[in-house]
C-alpha cells in the first residue's frame, strides 16, 4: 500500500523591527532632500538644463496607498537627505548576517509556536525578494544558525516569494522527501529601495516572517490544513530591479537609477487585479470552495485599492477588515512577507472548519494562492 502524504500549515513567525518612519517623517526629509537638490542646481534649472523635483505629500501617500508607516532595520540614515539609503556596520563572515538574523528570529518564533525544536525540521526554504549576496545561499546560513540537520536553498519570486515557497514545501511533503520544511521570508526591503524617487519612496518596510510547513502525521492540535495551492507566472518589465554582477559588464549602465526597485504603478495596478481576481476564481472552482464563503482573504500587502477591488470580486461585496485584513497601515509594503503578516496577526479568532486563503502577487508578474482550512 502506497502511504499518502498530506502537507499542512502548523505555525508562522514573525520578526518585526523597533524601528518605524512614518509618513510625516519620511516626507520631511524626502522634502529636505528636493531643497537641497534643486538649490544645488539651482541655475541648471534656470537654464531648462534639469528638471526641478517636486515635493511628497503625506495625503498623497495615504490616499494612493493606505501606507501609515513602516518598519525599517536602520532609521536615521534614510532619512538624513545626505545619505537616503540604510546602513549598518560591516559584519565579518564569522558573523551571522543581518539577513539571516532577522529569518533566524522569525523561524524561532515559529518553531515555538509549533512546539517544534530544530532537530524535528528536514529543510529550510529561504524565499524572499532580496538576498543579501548571490552564496553561499541564506537559507543555508538560517540552517546552520538554528542547528538543522538537512538541506536549505534560497528562491526568489519577487513579492510571490512566501506562497511559492509554500507550494514548495508541500511538494516536498506531497512527494515524501521531507516531513517538515520551514519557509523563511526575511525582506529588507528598505535597501532596493529608491529612497529619493517621489513615485516609490513611501512604499516598502522591512520584516521576516516564517512558515512551518508539515506532513499532517506532524500536526500540533491547532493547524492549518492546506486544501490546494497554486502558482502563476506572466513575463512583465512594470516591476523591475536590474541589480546585479552582470551590469559591471556594461559600464555605461552602471550605477543608475533602476539598478533599484523601479514600477509603473498604475500599469501593475490595472493588470495585476484582473489577474489574481480570475486566478482566485478559478482554483476555488477547482477546489470545491464556494469564493463568497471565504472567512477571510489574506492578500499580498502592497495597496489598499488593489486588495479592496480583489476581495469584491471575490466574495462578491465589499470586504471589511474582518474579512481582508490589512497590515498595509503600519508596515508598508514588506514584499513576500506582507500576506504571512496579515495570516500570522490576524488568524487565532477562525474556528475550526473556517476556510480561507493566503494570495500574493508582485514582480514576474508572479501570483501565488493558499486555501487553508483551520482544524483544532
Ligand atoms: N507625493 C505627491 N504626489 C505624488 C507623489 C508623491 N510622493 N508621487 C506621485 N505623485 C503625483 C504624480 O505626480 C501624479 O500627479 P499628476 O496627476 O499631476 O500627474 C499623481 O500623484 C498620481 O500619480 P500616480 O503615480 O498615477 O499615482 P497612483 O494613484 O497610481 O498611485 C501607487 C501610485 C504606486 C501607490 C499605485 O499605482 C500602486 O500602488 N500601484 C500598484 C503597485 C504595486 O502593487 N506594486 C507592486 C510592488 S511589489
Amino acid at each position: 500500500m502506497t502511504q499518502t502524504h498530506h502537507p499542512i500549515i502548523s505555525s508562522t513567525g514573525l520578526y518585526t523591527p523597533e524601528e518605524s518612519i512614518t509618513n510625516e517623517e519620511l516626507v520631511e526629509s524626502f522634502n529636505a532632500y528636493v531643497q537641497l537638490f534643486n538649490r544645488d542646481n539651482a541655475s541648471a534649472i534656470e537654464a531648462g538644463e534639469v528638471e526641478p523635483l517636486a515635493t511628497s505629500s503625506v495625503e498623497f501617500i495615504e490616499k494612493a496607498s493606505g501606507i501609515k508607516a513602516r518598519h525599517v532595520m536602520s532609521k536615521a540614515p534614510i532619512l538624513d537627505p545626505e545619505t537616503m539609503s540604510p546602513r549598518w556596520p560591516a559584519r565579518s563572515n564569522d558573523e551571522l548576517s543581518v539577513l539571516a538574523e532577522i529569518g533566524v528570529m522569525a523561524a524561532n518564533q515559529a518553531l515555538e509556536r509549533a512546539g517544534r525544536s530544530a532537530q524535528d525540521v528536514d529543510a529550510v526554504l529561504c524565499a524572499a525578494s532580496n538576498m543579501e549576496r548571490a552564496y553561499p545561499a541564506m537559507a543555508i546560513e538560517i540552517q546552520q544558525a538554528l542547528g538543522i540537520d538537512g538541506f536549505g536553498f534560497d528562491m526568489n519570486v519577487a513579492c510571490s516569494s512566501a506562497t511559492f515557497g509554500i507550494q514548495t514545501a508541500a511538494d516536498y511533503i506531497r512527494a515524501g522527501n521531507a516531513r517538515s520544511v520551514l519557509v523563511v521570508n526575511p525582506e529588507i526591503t528598505s535597501g532596493h529601495l529608491n529612497w529619493r524617487d517621489r513615485d516609490s519612496h513611501f512604499i516598502f518596510g522591512d520584516v521576516a516572517t516564517a512558515i512551518l510547513v508539515e506532513d499532517s502525521s506532524l500536526s500540533p492540535d491547532n493547524h492549518w490544513d492546506i486544501l490546494g495551492t497554486k502558482l502563476k507566472t506572466v513575463f512583465s518589465n512594470n516591476i523591475r530591479n536590474n541589480f546585479g554582477f552582470l551590469n559591471r559588464a556594461s559600464p555605461e549602465t552602471e550605477g543608475t537609477a533602476d539598478k533599484l526597485f523601479v514600477q509603473e504603478g498604475r500599469k501593475v495596478f490595472k493588470e495585476v487585479v484582473p489577474m489574481v481576481a480570475q486566478m482566485i476564481i478559478d482554483e476555488a472552482a477547482r477546489l470545491k470552495v464556494d469564493p463568497h464563503s471565504l472567512r477571510r482573504l489574506w492578500l499580498h500587502q502592497a495597496n489598499a485599492g488593489m486588495n479592496r477591488l480583489i476581495a469584491q470580486r471575490v466574495l462578491g461585496h465589499e470586504a471589511n477588515d474582518d474579512e481582508s485584513p490589512t497590515v498595509l497601515d503600519t508596515y508598508g509594503n514588506t514584499s513576500s512577507a506582507g500576506s504571512i503578516i496579515a495570516f500570522h496577526l490576524h488568524s487565532d479568532d477562525l474556528q475550526a472548519g473556517d476556510t480561507g486563503l493566503i494570495c500574493s502577487f508582485g514582480a514576474g508578474y508572479s501570483a501565488g494562492t493558499v486555501f487553508v482550512r483551520k482544524v483544532g
